[in-house]
């Protein structure tokens, strides 16, 4: 809540200094600034009343995502003491699951295995089926050193359902070498994407934009750049914001408008 207000003034004040010089929309695609409305709050950091398996499943991946964004809390401070100093990043990043485990969840054996994000840190295949209160307790321990007020109890409980149960095989989508996609059904994913999505991403996937001066970035720069994170959004939503998820239609659904969202402009 407090985070949202902080935004949402940010977003007044950019309006009337920027408004007039009509630059409002190029300073919020920036910040990747999509600040929501206090109804949206609860959809987007909150819980239902009643969860059911594929809300939790969801939700946990978009801890593993991002957990402050995803969780509305404080961004971490520093590098994590378990990043190694070998590592190229620094920051806060260095907190997030994903940067460590990967988007495939295969650390250094998958995609990276090489390149800006490889430290050599394994990934968490092999908690697939583990008990989920052994998954939270190993977070609470040194190596992680997630406290409660980063990751509450009832949290922790949700990103450990996704590591036991909400893993997907990518190397069944994505060619974990090549980072090209290898299955999909562009067809039904165009039917998906054109009746869900493009409400928000347009026809052509380009009514949003978090790119910066390099370039733009649109669902179709991103799913071709970066797969695997890709399949990560679909199922379980991109963290912080008003967006739905397919987790409840599984990864085969999800690869399909993967396949499609790839034929889309890229700038
Ligand atoms: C700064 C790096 C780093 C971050 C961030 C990180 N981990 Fe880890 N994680 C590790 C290291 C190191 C190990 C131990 C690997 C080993 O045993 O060789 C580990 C091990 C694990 C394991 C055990 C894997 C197994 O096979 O037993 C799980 C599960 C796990 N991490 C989940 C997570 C989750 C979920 C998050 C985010 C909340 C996270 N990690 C964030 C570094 C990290
Ligand atoms: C209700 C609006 C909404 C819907 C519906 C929606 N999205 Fe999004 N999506 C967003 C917003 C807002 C962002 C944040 C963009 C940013 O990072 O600046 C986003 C981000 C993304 C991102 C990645 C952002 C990143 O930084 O990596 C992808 C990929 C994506 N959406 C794909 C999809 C797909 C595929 C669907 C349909 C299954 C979909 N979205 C449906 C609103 C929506």
């Amino acid at each position: 809540m407090r985070l949202f207000s902080l935004s949402f003034s940010a977003i007044v004040v950019t309006a009337l200094v920027a408004g007039a010089a009509g630059q409002l929309e190029a300073s919020e695609a920036e910040n990747h600034d999509y600040s929501h409305g206090e109804e949206a709050q609860m959809f987007v950091h909150g819980a239902p009343e009643n969860p059911t398996d594929a809300w939790t499943l969801a939700a946990g991946g978009r801890i593993y995502d991002n957990w402050w964004v995803a969780l509305d809390r404080d961004e971490p401070e520093g590098t994590h003491p378990s990043y190694p100093a070998t590592g190229k990043k620094d920051g806060s990043t260095t907190w997030r699951c994903k940067e460590c485990h990967g988007w495939d969840y295969l650390g250094a054996e998958g995609v990276y295995r090489s390149g800006s994000h490889f430290t050599g840190i394994k990934g968490i295949s092999e908690a697939i089926g583990m008990d989920e209160a052994e998954i939270a307790t190993t977070m609470r321990a040194p190596t992680h050193g997630f406290t409660a007020e980063m990751i509450s109890d009832e949290e922790l409980a949700r990103l450990a359902a996704f590591v036991s149960r909400g893993q997907i095989d990518m190397a069944n989508y994505v060619d974990l070498a090549t980072r090209e996609i290898i299955a999909g059904d562009p067809d039904s994913g165009r039917a998906i994407f054109q009746t869900t999505c493009a409400v928000c991403h347009g026809f052509d996937g380009r009514s949003l934009d978090w790119g910066d001066e390099d370039g733009p970035a649109y669902v179709g720069t991103e799913a071709v750049a970066a797969p695997d994170e890709v399949m990560n959004k679909i199922l379980n939503a991109h963290p912080g914001v008003e967006m739905i998820n397919l987790r409840v239609f599984g990864p085969d659904v999800a690869g399909d408008v993967l396949s499609y969202i790839a034929t889309l402009p890229q700038e």
